[in-house]
């Protein structure tokens, strides 16, 4: 089986299911912004998540349950103008597709309308089936997420990992079988064993990409102000941390401040 990267010219839904059944693993990233998705896209991303995860890195918030639909499609449709060959999936954020189908219809339609996103991603299973068919039904790719559901995280009360009882585990693989039937082109599994997470991936035939589920699903997401270590307060296990941009930052940001304060800036040739 090749490991080989493939060039796709643009990634799309169906490049995605092409890579599951070639063997090639998929790399998924968020972002928020028009610069990093630029930055992320030009680095050969294949997806590009619009994460609710906005809520906690670019908010300040503790949960991701007050970002606004608004708000999503403002990040979104900053993303997909620096994205030129990234997929671009757009998180529902809570609130926007739990109360009935017919409204997260409207809120995907939203997304894909005024952001220009190319598919929504909903959390949760047998529970949301109704919602997930009717945007389905209206040509929108969904992709699902199970596993620790961040939207869910006052009814769960802990960030650990979920399924490792065999009742959660099999609700788990239930919905997992439920989505790939329905029609998601994709599901993100996160926080789960990773034994789990492989028998779920080699059980249904859409990609499943991972965050903290171990190596054996077809593709990996994390969120990006935590690889490029923007955040040194956050430490899982699942985290591999690429870059440590917390002390690269803000020593190049002290020094600018000593810049400043000794008049070493601007210099002569930094003026008109
Ligand atoms: O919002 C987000 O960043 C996510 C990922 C953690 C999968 O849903």
């Amino acid at each position: 089986m090749s490991t080989a990267k493939k060039d796709y010219k643009k990634i799309t839904t169906k490049s995605l299911i092409d890579m599951k059944a070639q063997g090639e693993k998929i790399s998924m990233l968020t972002a928020y912004d028009f610069t990093m998705a630029k930055i992320v896209d030009s680095a050969g991303i294949d997806v590009i998540l619009v994460g609710d995860s906005a809520s906690n890195v670019m908010a300040g918030h503790e949960t991701t349950l007050p970002i606004t639909l608004d708000q999503m499609i403002y990040h979104a449709s900053s993303v997909v103008r620096g994205a030129v060959r990234a997929l671009v999936v757009v998180d529902l954020p809570f609130g926007s597709y739990q109360s009935d189908p017919k409204e997260a219809l409207r809120s995907a339609i939203r997304i894909m309308k005024e952001s220009g996103g190319h598919a929504v991603k909903l959390e949760g299973g047998k529970e949301i089936k109704e919602s997930i068919k009717k945007i389905l039904n209206a040509g929108i790719p969904v992709m699902g997420h199970l596993g620790l559901t961040p939207q869910s995280i006052y009814k769960f009360g802990t960030y650990t990992v979920r399924a490792k009882e065999e009742q959660e585990a099999l609700k788990l693989i239930e919905d997992a079988k439920l989505l790939e039937k329905l029609g998601c082109f994709s599901l993100v599994l996160e926080k789960i064993p990773a034994k789990l997470a492989q028998q779920i991936a080699e059980s249904i035939s859409i990609p499943v990409i991972g965050i903290g589920a171990g190596s054996g699903v077809d593709g990996q997401v994390l969120v990006i102000h935590d690889m490029l270590g923007m955040n040194n307060e956050f430490s899982p296990r699942f985290l591999r941390r690429y870059m440590n941009l917390y002390e690269g930052m803000t020593s190049a940001i002290s020094q600018y401040v000593g810049d400043v304060k000794s008049k070493n800036f601007p210099n002569e040739k930094e003026q008109y």
